[in-house]
């Protein structure tokens, strides 16, 4: 069975700290900018978020998608995961340059600084859908027991495929909506 590299296990589990961590530090509002040394470590967490996205995007751009799948995946299926893991990163990408835009503005005191705010707050509304869909279609496929849980997840391995009615209607209408889109993208 394959499974991705023990580095890209490792560079997606600790950018899922990092990630976490960036989510929760948050700033809570605008006026918090003016205490100096906050403004600086925003900035450079901002930075240094910036470089890691982009350093994991190059490595990864390359590493096979649903990697872990037992059987064929059906292009649709292939065509689909990669258009989100590419609005996954590029969402990554919004929430530090929006960030950093918010900085310079502030920094400089000329206008356009709520519309900067604004974008941040709909990049990271953007993060949350993304991953929580992303999160969602883990746990869907490891309930279909299709292997690609355990290319990437290292703990609470599957094991069965789960059997139930509800699944099966589920999974007839997965492979209508593949159907449809490979109609129209002629793959
Ligand atoms: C409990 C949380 C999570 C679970 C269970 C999970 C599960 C997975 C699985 C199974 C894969 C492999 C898919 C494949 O082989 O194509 C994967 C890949 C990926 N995950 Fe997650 N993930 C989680 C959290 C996150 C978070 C927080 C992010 C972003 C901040 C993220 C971003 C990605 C990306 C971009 C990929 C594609 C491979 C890569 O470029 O590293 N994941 N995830
Ligand atoms: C990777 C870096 C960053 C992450 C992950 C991040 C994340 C967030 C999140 C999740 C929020 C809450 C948005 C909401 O209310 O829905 C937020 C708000 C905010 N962030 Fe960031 N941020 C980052 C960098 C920055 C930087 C560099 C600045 C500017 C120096 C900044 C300034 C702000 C401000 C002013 C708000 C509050 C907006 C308001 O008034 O509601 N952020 N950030």
């Amino acid at each position: 069975m394959m499974s991705h590299s023990k580095i890209s296990k490792i560079i997606h589990w600790t950018f899922t700290l990092l990630y976490s961590y960036g989510i929760f530090k948050q700033v809570d509002d605008l006026s918090e900018l003016e205490d100096p040394s906050l403004l600086n470590l925003e900035i450079t967490f901002a930075i240094i978020f910036l470089i890691i996205v982009l350093i994991r995007y190059f490595f990864m751009k390359d590493a096979p998608t649903l990697l872990g799948a037992t059987k064929e995946v059906r292009p649709g299926h292939l065509f689909l995961a990669k258009a989100m893991h590419r609005l996954i990163y590029s969402v990554l990408i919004m929430l530090p340059t929006t960030g950093l835009l918010i900085a310079a503005l502030f920094n400089l005191g000329i206008g356009g600084i709520d519309f900067a705010v604004a974008l941040h707050e709909f990049s990271a509304l953007l993060s949350y859908v993304l991953i929580a869909m992303h999160i969602g279609a883990a746990f869907y496929s490891k309930l279909k027991g299709e292997g690609v849980w355990n290319g990437m997840v290292p703990v609470w391995k599957e094991t069965k495929k789960y059997d139930s009615e509800l699944l099966t209607k589920i999974k007839n209408i997965e492979n209508r909506a593949y159907d449809k889109l490979e109609q129209i993208l002629k793959i």
